[in-house]
């Protein structure tokens, strides 16, 4: 635990307190959970309910055999005059120690769940939440997470799906997300921001929960949520390793209970656009998270030369521009242990990447509607201080000729093809006329009610991928708890066919976990 500026601490035999005169934070001893956060008249935002180790803490999720330790320093930071506090946490595995995998690192806080009713995690994603008893209460559906509201203390809610997973977030947009006690006077806002995500794994477009019926707010730093065991972090024996997770924030704020409680989220939004500007940060006292004087930057123009869109180079326009660990083309989509730097070019292809920790790193790219993923053939090291311009950059999309068709987009989403309506019995009202509807719950079944005894049929000229492809290759529910395989048929028609000669299909997977696809 780490002090800065003019934060008390009164160390007691059974707990520790940092107070800045605004909020005041309760940490177990020896645990170190945060057990209260004291602000503006409430005693504690925390649910007073849950044992003192479920209130609020870092959790890492690994194989742990008999008498293993992880080596593990939370840190927590008050500022004066900051109402809340950050926090980050340095892991480290020493030389010659054994094996291991960890599948989870994240932050957890468990509010109180009479006052903190209404979630925000975007400008279009927010809600009144039903609470873990009208969870508990409801009817749980095809996995546990997810419960059919029956019986909930808000007759309003009744009646809708309640899931965690259908309030995820991309990483490049999961920045800042948390809760109002939208009725307590005052009303309260508990927001979790997160100024950069080059800790997390797995690239800008990885998804991780964000908040969660329960009064629950969440950091989540690496899982193998979406991506299955590929994201997990897997260590040989011996392998040496350390990196920092976070800062991140808890910020609280408050309002006139005569003012729109939904204030408290534009403020929330305004205080990320402050912490971005002052990233990296400069009051850690750990020489192991690096100041903006020892970090580089990167930039440069990603072209696309593609003769058969045009004859001339055409701009890289909002090409996602990354640096990760050295791999593979593609790579960073699994990659755990290392950072990732990630930007987002202009019309131009421009991009800059900044702040970036020293290291060895691999430049990536994808260009959102053209096919494939870029690598950049050299390595870029990035010393302290470094500033590297990379001047023009050629991404040369994989095709061996024309494009003879093709059914949607390749933008790493599936969202402009077919989704279904869900049913009327299992909705969550939030994704009504929302361009999330795929969030919805149960959208897979309603394959087997569009096609119950044949399989899709997409006939290339004739269909519009946006009626007629459905969203997902799902499997078909062929009722009694059993799921038959799927296959598809592309009809189609060449005229002119070359002989002899090769015509390549091309696949752009928006995800896929567990799965085999054969063509
Ligand atoms: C950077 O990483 C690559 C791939 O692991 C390696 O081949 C190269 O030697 C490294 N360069 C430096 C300077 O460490
Ligand atoms: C489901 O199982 C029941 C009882 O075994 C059987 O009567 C019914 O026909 C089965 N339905 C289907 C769709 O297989
Ligand atoms: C096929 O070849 C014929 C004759 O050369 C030509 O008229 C026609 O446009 C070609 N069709 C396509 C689809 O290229
Ligand atoms: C087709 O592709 C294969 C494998 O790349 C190659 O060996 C073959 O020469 C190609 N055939 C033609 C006619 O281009």
């Amino acid at each position: 635990m780490a002090l800065a500026s003019l934060a008390i601490i009164r160390d007691y035999r059974i707990e520790v307190i940092l107070d800045n005169g605004i909020v005041r934070v309760t940490f177990s001893k020896p645990g170190g959970d945060v057990i209260g956060i004291k602000y503006n008249g409430i005693d504690n935002l925390l649910e007073t309910d849950n044992k003192e180790n479920n209130r609020g803490y870092w959790d890492l999720v690994w194989n742990q055999k008999p008498g293993e330790k992880a080596n593990n320093i939370d840190t927590y930071i008050m500022l004066r005059n900051y109402p809340g506090f950050y926090t980050y946490s340095i892991l480290e595995r020493l030389d010659g120690w054994p094996e291991v995998e960890i599948g989870q690192i994240r932050i957890v806080y468990k509010l109180q769940q009479d006052k903190f009713d209404f979630m925000a995690i975007s400008d279009d994603r927010q809600r009144t939440m039903p609470t873990m008893k009208d969870r508990l209460s409801g009817q749980p559906l095809a996995y546990p997470e997810a419960v059919l509201l029956t019986n909930p203390s808000n007759p309003q809610l009744r009646g809708e799906v309640d899931d965690k997973y259908q309030y995820s977030s991309e990483s490049k947009d999961n920045r800042v997300h948390g809760w109002i006690s939208s009725t307590s006077d005052p009303p309260v806002g508990f927001w979790i921001i997160t100024p950069s995500y080059e800790f997390r794994t797995g690239g800008p477009v990885k998804q991780e929960l964000t908040c969660h019926a329960g009064a629950i707010a969440l950091s989540m730093f690496t899982s193998a949520h979406y991506a299955g065991r590929d994201a997990v972090m897997i260590f040989e024996e011996g392998e040496p390793w350390k990196k920092v997770f976070g800062p991140v924030s808890v910020y609280l704020n408050s309002i006139s209970i005569d003012d729109d409680p939904l204030l408290l989220w534009q403020n929330a939004k305004e205080k990320l656009q402050e912490e971005v500007e002052a990233w990296p940060f400069n009051f850690t006292q750990s020489k192991d998270f690096i100041g903006s004087d020892q970090r580089g930057i990167v930039g440069g123009q990603l072209l696309i030369r593609d003769r058969y869109i045009n004859e001339r180079l055409l701009w890289a326009r909002s090409a996602h521009v990354g640096l990760a660990a050295p791999g593979e083309v593609g790579s960073w989509q699994k990659e755990s242990k290392g950072y990732q730097f990630w930007t987002q070019a202009d019309k131009r292809g421009y991009f800059s990447i900044k702040n970036v920790v020293p290291g060895n790193y691999s430049l990536y790219a994808w260009v959102p509607s053209i096919v494939g993923d870029y690598k950049y053939t050299k390595n870029i090291i990035i010393e302290p201080g470094s500033k590297i311009d990379l001047d023009m950059l050629v991404y040369e999309p994989p095709r061996n000729g024309p494009t003879l068709w093709e059914i949607g987009v390749p933008d790493r989403t599936a969202a402009e093809f077919y989704i279904p309506d869900p049913y009327p019995t299992l909705m969550n009202q939030l994704y009504s006329n929302h361009p999330d509807k795929f969030r919805q719950y149960g959208l897979w079944d309603r394959y087997a009610d569009l096609y119950p005894n044949k399989d899709l049929i997409y006939t290339v000229g004739v269909d519009n991928y946006k009626k007629d492809w459905f969203f997902a290759q799902v499997n078909r529910n062929a009722g009694n708890d059993t799921y038959e395989a799927t296959t598809w048929q592309i009809i189609f028609e060449l005229e002119n066919v070359t002989r002899p000669g090769n015509y390549t299909l091309q696949l752009g997977l928006a995800s896929a976990t567990n799965m085999e696809l054969e063509v």
